[in-house]
């Protein structure tokens, strides 16, 4: 419990001030097992951080942290709750079932709130939106221009994403489901797969750290391109506090300074 304590400390400390954390401490950031235990005014935060800018590991002042546009998110959830925050950092494919059983009060995680999903937890507002990408080796960039010529190809898809109901309405896809898009990069990078598709913004970030890979030409459309906050079903009251604090948000601008912090933060 304490190091969760110290944990969100770090979180809720801006950039540099990250310095007075404990290095191991601040390493339990991607440690996912805290017994489900809460205290009051502690409010759990479920995420899968392998997804810039919006949420990924960076180490800041030789510690990893959890960091991005969602988590930023987040801490001003718990502001406005007036609670700390502890980060969750788990596969993707874990989160709703994490949200139902209350061992998360809510995620972000640049989560598609498409309509299977409804039926298992509840949404806050959009907070974003973004297009779908296909992630190639660059060598290979010209071939994939249409949809057509995803026909047949290997994809590695993170599990439980929409990413995976599109590589499925594909024909002839064989898709290899992981569970953290960090190994879909290493897959395509040592040819265990050809392709890969994931929100642009995410591509764009890994693209700037990983040499070889490109952005193909086609453009996959999938029904819902928002992102929105998961919450368990039937808390109407934390939907509603949620949603009042995306308000302030958006009606401050802080969204699109968190989105361009979050991308700086990438590059660095
Ligand atoms: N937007 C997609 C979905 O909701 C992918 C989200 C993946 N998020 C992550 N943190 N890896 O299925």
């Amino acid at each position: 419990m304490k190091k969760w304590g110290v944990l969100t400390v770090c979180l809720i400390l801006a950039g540099s001030l990250l310095a007075g954390c404990g290095g191991k401490n601040a390493d339990q950031a991607s440690v996912s097992d805290n017994g489900g235990s809460k205290t009051e005014k502690t409010v759990v935060l479920g995420t899968s951080a392998d997804f810039p800018p919006y949420e990924f590991h960076k180490m800041l002042d030789g510690k990893d942290q959890i960091v991005g546009f969602d988590i930023e998110i987040a801490k001003q959830i718990a502001a406005d709750m007036g609670a700390k925050l502890e980060v969750k950092d788990m596969d993707f494919d874990a989160l709703l079932s994490e949200l139902s059983s209350g061992r998360v009060d809510f995620v972000i995680s640049g989560m598609t709130p498409d309509e299977n999903r409804k039926k298992e937890v509840d949404f806050s507002n959009n907070y974003y939106k973004a297009q779908q990408a296909v992630v190639v080796r660059e060598a290979d960039k010209d071939k994939y221009k249409t949809m057509k010529s995803l026909e047949g190809v290997s994809f590695g898809i993170q599990t439980g994403s929409i990413q995976e109901d599109i590589a499925k309405s594909i024909p002839g896809a064989k898709i290899t489901g992981l569970g953290k898009i960090n190994d879909i990069i290493m897959q395509l990078n040592s040819n265990r797969v050809d392709a890969s598709i994931m929100e642009k913004p995410v591509a764009e970030a890994f693209l700037k750290n990983v040499k070889g890979l490109a952005i193909a030409d086609v453009v996959p459309e999938y029904k819902e391109d928002g992102y929105a906050i998961g919450i368990k079903k039937g808390n109407t009251e934390l939907v509603e506090q949620i949603n009042k604090t995306l308000d302030r948000l958006k009606a401050e601008n802080k969204i699109d300074k968190f989105v361009s912090e979050a991308s700086e933060l990438v590059a660095k």
